[in-house]
């Protein structure tokens, strides 16, 4: 599809979330979450070194998130309450896994695992891949000795391909293998993810799904 026709999914809701583009207005919230979660996080997102850093920061990434979602670079969302008073998680469809693929990465706020909130929002995003971005493949990566994010893919009907060894970088500056999970467009009807009902909008608010 080119860029032209792509209408990517701004809003959308699921039966407990709203995933949508973040707005640098969104960094307090940010800073909140991310500040509740530091060893939560720490094993598994390389990023949370960058902790702690001034607001200014947060604004000047969320500003760098949108504009790669408005370039159609990178989707990256974020996940909140249904009265978006809170930042539950964040979530993104990065197209940097080769041509058809995209891969979907996730996190969720310490005190909301374990509620199948990164499944709901897989589960949401796998459908705007294949529905919206009509890609080929959808790939979720992940350490092996990270079991909650496994359980994901592995619920969702994708395929363990392979792990590859030390190809991450682990939030302690070691490296890390990393497992490559992957549903096909003609394994996508078999997934619970295909029966389940969400909502997504483009930027004006109109109804893509
Ligand atoms: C990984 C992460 C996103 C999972 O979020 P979550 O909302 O708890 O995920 P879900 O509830 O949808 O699914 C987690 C599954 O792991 C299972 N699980 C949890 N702890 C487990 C354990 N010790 N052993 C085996 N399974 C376990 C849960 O039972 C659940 O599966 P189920 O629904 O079949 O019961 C969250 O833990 C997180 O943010 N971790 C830190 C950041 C991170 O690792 N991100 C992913 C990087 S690849």
């Amino acid at each position: 599809m080119s860029e032209t026709q792509l209408q990517p999914a701004y809003r959308i809701l699921t039966h407990r979330l709203l995933i949508r583009c973040w707005d640098p207005a969104d960094a307090p919230l940010v800073e909140r979450a991310v500040q509740a979660n530091l060893e939560h996080l720490r094993p598994w997102m390389p990023w949370i070194n960058q902790e702690p850093e001034p607001l200014e920061e947060k604004i000047a990434r969320l500003r760098r998130f949108r504009s790669q979602f408005d370039r159609d670079e990178s989707y990256i969302y974020g996940i909140f309450n249904p009265e978006e008073t809170r930042v539950l998680g964040g979530t993104g469809l990065h197209p940097r896994t080769g041509p058809g693929g995209i891969e979907i990465g996730y996190w969720i706020d310490k005190d909301f695992i374990n509620r199948g909130l990164a499944t709901e929002t897989s589960v949401a995003l796998i459908k705007v891949a294949f529905e919206i971005h009509k890609v080929r493949r959808v790939e979720i990566h992940c350490d092996p000795h990270n079991i909650r994010s496994a359980a994901v893919p592995r619920k969702l009907g994708f395929i363990h391909e392979a792990t590859l060894r030390q190809r991450l970088t682990d939030g302690a500056g070691g490296w890390a293998d990393e497992m490559f999970w992957t549903l096909f467009e003609e394994d996508y009807p078999k997934s619970p993810a295909y029966t389940t009902e969400i909502q997504a909008f483009d930027a004006a608010g109109r109804r893509l799904i």
